[in-house]
């Protein structure tokens, strides 16, 4: 199996090529309906994007932005509900425009996921920040200033919105306990090539020495980890070899020890990764924290592989306080999971049995793909299109290795 772009980078790559007037172009961005989303919310702006064709084999291509001198920076309720990273055109408008008015977003299913630190870290850069009929509006008539800033947590969305505001800001920004996904890596590293002055990449201490204009760069998109993640966890559920061609081993260290410790062999080399598995694997505890820890978009995997698994697994989510909610879709299957707060403690069953499902959210959608392969029949799983939001191709791609999946048109449709 190929992987292709992150989801979480490309969507952040295309937010920040707002900062520079000009047309900058991003390879390696998945086809995948976020993408398709995030072009829209662009568009709305002003801008020209133009989405080459993907890949056949990593489902991924070029997309280019061709940004004007005046951007507009509403981002309108009725895309931003459809796409909860629309947040990330937040920073790059305020930085490029000293204003913005970003519609509160939707997106997942899967906790309150609020903004408070986005704008706590807005305000210290000099803005008025308010929440004014369903819009987070931001002003800062006289241009952003650098500023010493603290994340209570090392959000993701905060650290992106606030790195992104900051490159255009008068003065330096030293923001501490800054996340450190491969993803924000991939995001300074455009930022850079663009002409930002960043150091720290990498490290949780970033810090940021503002510029008067960035210039339209050519970059391509890191490898998605969560998509190499789930390819992992396909042969450990329903058995056999997969190989993730392009997958970045160094991205996942902590999912595939696990892995090799529960009894699958893991074979790492510079061009991908692979896994094949052979036996009913031993169940293992996971604690889901921010990167390098245990990415909370693999547990419903380690949660799915651990209700099969021979023994008993606790699983601890620490991101996202909804994620349970695929667990009931899960006891479907005849799963035996406990849930308690944001515990869940599964005792391994011989086998999972197939029945009609539903998809909550992108990662449940596939984890109960995957979980049905490893049941005995049929196993339904409605409302698949949230799968599409992250996963180019899904189902070829499980077919591709001999899986046994198709897509039917739902009822109703
Ligand atoms: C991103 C990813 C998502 C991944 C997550 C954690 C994208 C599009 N999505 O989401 O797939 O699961 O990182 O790796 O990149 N929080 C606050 N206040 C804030 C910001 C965050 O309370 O101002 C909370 C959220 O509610 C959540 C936790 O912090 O409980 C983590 O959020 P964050 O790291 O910001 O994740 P996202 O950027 O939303």
């Amino acid at each position: 199996m190929h992987v292709g772009g992150a989801k979480n980078s490309a969507l952040k790559l295309m937010a920040a090529a707002l900062l520079a007037p000009g047309t900058s172009v991003l390879h390696n961005v998945p086809d995948i309906l976020d993408v398709a989303v995030m072009s829209q919310l662009l568009e709305r702006l002003g801008c020209i994007v133009t989405v080459g064709d993907p890949s056949p084999e990593s489902g991924s291509g070029t997309v280019a932005v061709e940004v004007p001198e005046e951007i507009a920076w509403e981002a309108p309720y009725e895309l931003v509900r459809r796409l909860r990273a629309s947040i990330a055109v937040l920073g790059p408008l305020v930085a490029r425009c000293h204003r913005a008015s970003v519609a509160l977003p939707g997106g997942d299913a899967i906790g309150s996921r609020g903004l408070d630190m986005h704008m706590a870290g807005l305000r210290e850069l000099g803005a008025q920040v308010r929440v004014e009929h369903g819009q987070v509006v931001a002003e800062a008539p006289e241009g952003l200033r650098g500023a010493a800033l603290w994340l209570d947590f090392p959000s993701v969305g905060a650290t992106e919105n606030l790195v992104t505001a900051a490159v255009l800001a008068q003065g330096t920004s030293v923001l501490d306990n800054a996340a450190r996904e491969p993803e924000i890596g991939d995001l300074c590293r455009m930022l850079v090539a663009m002409g930002a002055r960043i150091d720290g990449i990498g490290s949780s201490t970033l810090t940021i020495e503002g510029v008067d204009r960035l210039s339209p760069v050519e970059h391509t998109t890191v490898t998605d980890r969560i998509v190499a993640g789930t390819w992992a966890f396909a042969p450990a559920l329903a058995g056999g070899r997969v190989r993730v061609e392009g997958g970045v081993g160094g991205h996942l260290d902590l999912v595939l020890d696990k892995l090799g410790n529960a009894g699958a062999a893991v074979e790492v080399d510079s061009t991908g990764f692979a896994v094949s598995v052979d036996r009913r694997l031993r169940a293992f505890d996971v604690v889901t924290l921010p990167y390098p820890g245990f990415p909370t978009d693999l547990q419903p995997f380690a949660l799915a592989l651990a209700s099969v698994s021979e023994g008993t697994a606790m699983i601890t989510e620490n991101v996202f306080e909804s994620r349970f909610m695929f667990v009931q879709e899960l006891a479907r299957l005849g799963a035996d999971v406990h849930t308690d707060g944001h515990h869940a403690v599964v005792r391994g069953v011989p086998a999972l049995s197939g029945a009609p499902v539903v998809a909550h959210d992108i990662r449940a959608g596939a984890a109960l793909v995957l979980a049905g392969l490893a049941g005995h029949g049929v196993t339904t799983v409605a409302e698949s299109q949230h799968i599409d939001r992250g996963y180019p191709r899904f189902a070829e791609a499980l077919t591709s290795v001999g899986a046994d999946v198709a897509r039917i048109t739902e009822p109703g449709e």
